[in-house]
C-alpha cells in the first residue's frame, strides 16, 4: 500500500458492492449501506461499475465472499460467539449494520491507519451511529496485531470470528502467516478469508480478466503479491490448529451456492474463499 493514502482497492470493492445492489438487485448480497458509505446514489454506483463483463465477475465474487462470511458469522453467533474482528475492513459495512447487535455482538475493525481514518470520515459524513463498533488501526506488515486487538479491548480468551476479505493478495507471505498465527491463538477462533492462486490457474477469458486486474491494482499502488496454493494452505492452517476447513474456488461458489449449472459457471478457479475454525476444546 502507498503511504499516506487510503486504500484504492477498498474503494473499488465498495463500489462493486454498491453497484451490485442495483445491477443485480442485491441478488447475492444485500447491503443497505453500500451506497451511503460511499456517498453515491444507486444510479451513480451502477453507472460507474456497469456494462463490463470483467467488472461483473469481480462484483459477483466480492458479493459472494461477503455473503459467505456473513452466513458463517450468523452460525457462529448462534453458537455463542460474541466478537467479530473485521481485518482490513475497508468500507465494509457489517459493523454498521451489525445484524446481531441484539444478541450482544461486538464488532472490531482493524485496518491500515490511513484507510481507517478515511472510513471514519465516511461514517461521520453519512451520520451513522455504530455504538458496538470499535476501531483498531494496524499495519499488518509492521505492527503487532495481537497488541492492536488487546488495545481495542478484544477479549483474547473468548471465541472470536475474523472476517478478512480482499486482503491477503496485498500482503507479503510473512505478514499473512503472522496474521493467521495471531488469529489461531484465540481459542475457538474462526476465520473467513479469500486468496488467489495466481492468474495462471484461470483459463481463457478468466485468465485475461485476471491479468488486467493485476495491472489495474498495481497501477494504483497496491500490487498483488500474496498467493497461496490450496493444499499447502490447508496444511499450514491445520498446523496452526485451524483443523476444520472448507475451501471453495469461484467456480464452486457459483455452482454450490447459487445453483449455476457447472457448464455455465465462470471458468475462474484462481480466486478462493476459505473458512477455517479452531474448535474450542474448553467449550461444552
Ligand atoms: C481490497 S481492500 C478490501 C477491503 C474490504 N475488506 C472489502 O472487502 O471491501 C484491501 C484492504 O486491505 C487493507 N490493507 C492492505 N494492506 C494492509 C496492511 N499492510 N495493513 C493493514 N491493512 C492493509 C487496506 O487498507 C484495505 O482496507
Amino acid at each position: 500500500m502507498l503511504e499516506n493514502q487510503f486504500s484504492r482497492t477498498a474503494l473499488g470493492a465498495a463500489l462493486h458492492r454498491a453497484a451490485h445492489q442495483t445491477l443485480e438487485r442485491g441478488l447475492v448480497f444485500q447491503d443497505p449501506f453500500a451506497c451511503a458509505i460511499l456517498g453515491v446514489t444507486p444510479e451513480e454506483a451502477a453507472a460507474q461499475d456497469g456494462g463490463d463483463e470483467r467488472r461483473r465477475r469481480m462484483r459477483l465474487f466480492i458479493a459472494a465472499r461477503s455473503w459467505l462470511a456473513e452466513r458463517r458469522i450468523a452460525t457462529a453467533v448462534a453458537r455463542g460467539v460474541r466478537q467479530v474482528v473485521v481485518l482490513g475492513a475497508g468500507l465494509d459495512t457489517f459493523g454498521l449494520r451489525n445484524p446481531h447487535a441484539a444478541e450482544g455482538l461486538r464488532v472490531f475493525e482493524v485496518d491500515h491507519p490511513d484507510t481507517q481514518a478515511w472510513k471514519r470520515e465516511r461514517i461521520a459524513a453519512m451520520g451513522a451511529q455504530a455504538p458496538a463498533l470499535t476501531f483498531a488501526p494496524c499495519d499488518f506488515e509492521r505492527d503487532d496485531l495481537g497488541e492492536a486487538l488487546a488495545r481495542a479491548d478484544v477479549d483474547r480468551s473468548a471465541p472470536t470470528f475474523f472476517m478478512w476479505l480482499g486482503v491477503t493478495p496485498y500482503l507479503t507471505r510473512e505478514a499473512a502467516m503472522t496474521t493467521l498465527r495471531t488469529i489461531a491463538e484465540t481459542p475457538g477462533a474462526e476465520v473467513v478469508f479469500d486468496y488467489t492462486e495466481g492468474a495462471e490457474r484461470d483459463q481463457g477469458e478468466a485468465q485475461a480478466f485476471h491479468r488486467e486486474l493485476l495491472e489495474r491494482v498495481a497501477a494504483v499502488g497496491e500490487p498483488i503479491i500474496g498467493f497461496f496454493e490450496p493444499q499447502a494452505l490447508a496444511r499450514d492452517l491445520l498446523a496452526l490448529g485451524l483443523t476444520e476447513q472448507e475451501d471453495f474456488n469461484s467456480q464452486e461458489i457459483a455452482v454450490r451456492f447459487f445453483g449455476v449449472p457447472r457448464d455455465q459457471a465462470p471458468s475462474g478457479a484462481a480466486g478462493h474463499v476459505i473458512w477455517a475454525r479452531r474448535p474450542d476444546r474448553s467449550a461444552a
